[in-house]
């Protein structure tokens, strides 16, 4: 074939991604296995039932027609109503824009403030498309690390030692993927005085933010943020969607305005049915409280299952899908011990490393599992991290 485009090709670098521990547990579970799967973000259920039936109706009722680009009216206003309620500003119509999934959102947040060659700070631990998403905007980014020791929250100073000339946005995620973190009042405040000094976009990806433990905040709400401010939602993890790709990007309204352009060369609009559903789950919040209820009693059986383990200490975690496990006082090597966790008592969970070297000598565990399984897995890394132990002295 003639050559494809080095754009193209650029996106994802061949060799080696971080997920070979889960590829090696979804090969053996393939072939039979009685494996238990902790290494993927997927809910392990299904969309809650009046979705599937709004959409159902929907479908039946002729919405099978181009829409507009930005979203039909009912979503885009339903899609405003939650970044009210998720960002604490009050939010319009016309400063949302439906996407793909949050994955499109954080897609049109990137093309959106980067020309080819700017620099972006990326918080992290971060979640593993980030620098793919850069790369797709020809952007460069410098990897800012949080601290394990301090929670993984952002550190200020760390920010700014890595502040360019051509520095224009910093991308965080709170509630984070892949640490559990919920980062504080009082960090949000520090990186909203770096953007301001500095006159940059914060990119916010507050797609876990309905599965916090206590109160959102989202840095949109502070003084002098929301014109500066672009925010990342989904009804993957919030309303149990994944599958159904609906997403949305919250901002001033001029840039909102502009990016309905990337709408219109891409998606041409999202489809109609799917759109009706999503605004109709938005309006009544479908799942939304049962859906973190059930996360939440399942960090809570996790996390009293590992605590108090030998060698093993809770980071982050406090929201999200995910906990944080520092197991290098067993191992220092996480990707070495999470292959012969697998090997030993066939519980896939992803190794920290695979996320940025804050979580290197971590574990990440996914709550994406009925308790009983979380328990059993909990048992199994208990049994595994005392023979681990006796076997190396
Ligand atoms: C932090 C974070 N942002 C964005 C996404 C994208 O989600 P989706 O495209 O399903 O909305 C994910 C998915 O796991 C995520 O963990």
């Amino acid at each position: 074939m003639p050559r494809p485009s080095s754009r193209i090709s650029g996106i994802v670098p061949s060799g080696k991604d971080g997920w070979e521990v889960h590829s090696a547990a979804w090969a053996r579970k393939e072939a039979g296995e009685d494996i238990i799967m902790l290494s993927v973000g997927d809910h392990d259920f299904d969309t809650p039932s009046e979705t599937i039936e709004a959409c159902v109706t929907a479908v039946r009722a002729s919405n099978h027609h181009y829409t507009p680009l930005p979203g039909v009216p009912r979503l885009r206003k339903a899609m405003a109503a939650a970044s009210s309620a998720c960002t604490g500003v009050e939010t319009t119509p016309e400063q949302v824009i439906a996407t793909q999934g949050g994955q499109a959102a954080l897609y049109a947040a990137v093309q959106a403030v980067l020309d080819q060659g700017d620099h972006a700070i990326v918080v992290a631990p971060y979640y593993a498309t980030y620098p793919n998403t850069f790369s797709a905007a020809g952007a460069i980014f410098t990897v800012v690390e949080t601290p394990a020791e301090g929670g993984f929250q952002p550190d200020a100073e760390m920010i700014r030692a890595a502040l360019k000339p051509n520095t224009r946005a910093i991308l965080i995620n709170t509630p984070n993927n892949p640490t559990g973190a919920v980062y504080s009042r009082e960090r949000l405040e520090q990186l909203a005085d770096i953007c301001k000094e500095h006159d940059l976009w914060l990119l916010s990806d507050e797609v876990y933010w309905t599965l916090g433990g206590g109160e959102h905040i989202s840095p949109r709400s502070l003084p002098g943020m929301a014109e500066r401010t672009l925010v990342i939602n989904s009804m993957s993890k919030s309303h149990g969607m994944t599958g159904w790709r609906m997403g949305w990007l919250t901002g001033p309204e001029d840039m909102i305005s502009l990016l309905i352009n990337l709408n219109l060369v891409t998606t041409y609009g999202l489809p109609a049915f799917i759109s009706i559903a999503c605004a109709e789950a938005l309006e009544n919040r479908y799942g939304v409280k049962d859906i973190a209820e059930r996360y939440a009693a399942r960090r809570t059986v996790l996390l009293d299952a590992v605590r108090g383990m030998n060698n093993v200490s809770v980071r982050g975690s406090e929201g999200g899908m995910y906990v944080m496990l520092d197991i290098s006082d067993v191992e220092p090597d996480d990707e070495k011990f999470a292959f012969a966790f697998l090997d030993k008592e066939n519980v896939g969970v992803m190794p920290g490393s695979s996320f940025g070297e804050a979580a290197a000598g971590h574990i990440r565990i996914s709550l994406c599992q009925p308790e009983p399984v979380l328990r059993e897995a909990a048992a199994r890394l208990r049994r595994f991290v005392s023979s681990y132990r006796r076997e190396a002295a």
